[in-house]
């Protein structure tokens, strides 16, 4: 296997452009396949930028990204997700007056094609085919251990376990690469470890972890590799422990913790 082979994403001579601010400059970079890759900076870097034109959500103003070696730049949010890449957004995005089994349900209708409507109409493969998800959802709760409470209101879940159900839903399209955009904000240390945790066993069913955090200690702890960001260009890329006293990311990021 050469080292191409081992390489799942690949960032290529971007530029993003809002009127005139440049939100994303040639921050160029591989992630490697089976890798926890985190993106860090300070506040408007980039980083949801980058996350926005890998799923899809907006066209860059020039450059590529590659996914298995080809380029996907051109692709729709939906079309991506069926690809293999899915993400999970900065404010919590769940659909609130559903239960939580539903909330995973639902991520897995792009992927397979099946619609709420012929379910409810009772087509025989339609009810089959609604099943399996329900089956392949329980099982998402299982893995990431909300299967306790299934049936419960979306809404009615802590903070940080509508947080992780929002990574269970990510999980539902059966990603080889998720996306995953500041899933510790607003946890408090207890319910951080157990994102930390669950991200470690996401990488270890084989699925690459891109990962934009502010929190340091679940960065430092998880990382294989950590790219930083400033004014949309890349200052540093590396291991945490060479990043971690890294002059140009103390100065422009870590100094200010
Ligand atoms: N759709 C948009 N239109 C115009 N400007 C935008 C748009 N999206 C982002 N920006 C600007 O681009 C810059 C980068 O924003 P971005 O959201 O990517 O930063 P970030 O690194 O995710 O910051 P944070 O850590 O606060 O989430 C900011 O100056 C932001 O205001
Ligand atoms: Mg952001």
């Amino acid at each position: 296997m050469g080292p191409e082979k081992d390489c799942i994403l690949d960032i290529r001579d971007l530029v993003m452009r809002f009127g005139g601010l440049m939100a994303l400059y040639r921050p160029d970079f591989v992630v490697m396949r089976g890798s926890i890759t985190a993106i860090i900076g300070p506040n408007g870097a980039g980083k949801t930028t980058l996350f926005n034109v890998i799923t899809g959500f907006l066209i860059p103003t020039e450059g590529l990204v590659l996914f298995n070696d080809k380029p996907i730049t051109c692709l729709k949010p939906h079309q991506i997700s069926r690809i293999g890449i899915s993400r999970t957004f900065q404010t919590v995005e769940i659909f609130r007056n559903m239960t939580v089994l539903e909330n995973v349900m639902l991520g897995f209708h792009g992927r397979m094609g099946s619609s709420f409507t012929a379910s409810g109409l009772k087509a025989p493969w339609a009810v089959k085919k609604e099943n399996l998800i329900k089956e392949k959802a329980e099982g998402i709760l299982k893995f990431i251990g909300l299967s306790r409470k299934s049936n419960h209101a979306a809404d009615s879940l802590p903070l940080g376990e509508q947080k992780i159900l929002e990574v269970a839903r990510a999980l539902a399209c059966e990603p080889a690469l998720i996306c995953l955009d500041e899933p510790a904000a607003g946890l408090n240390e207890t319910e951080s470890h157990v994102l930390s945790s669950l991200i470690r066993a996401i990488k270890e069913k084989g699925i690459t972890v891109l990962l934009v955090e502010h929190d340091m200690k679940v960065v430092m702890d998880i990382s294989d590799d950590i790219l930083v960001l400033n004014h949309g260009q890349k200052i540093a890329q590396g291991p945490p422990d060479e990043i971690k006293s890294h002059p140009r990311v103390i100065e422009a990021y870590l100094g200010d913790e």
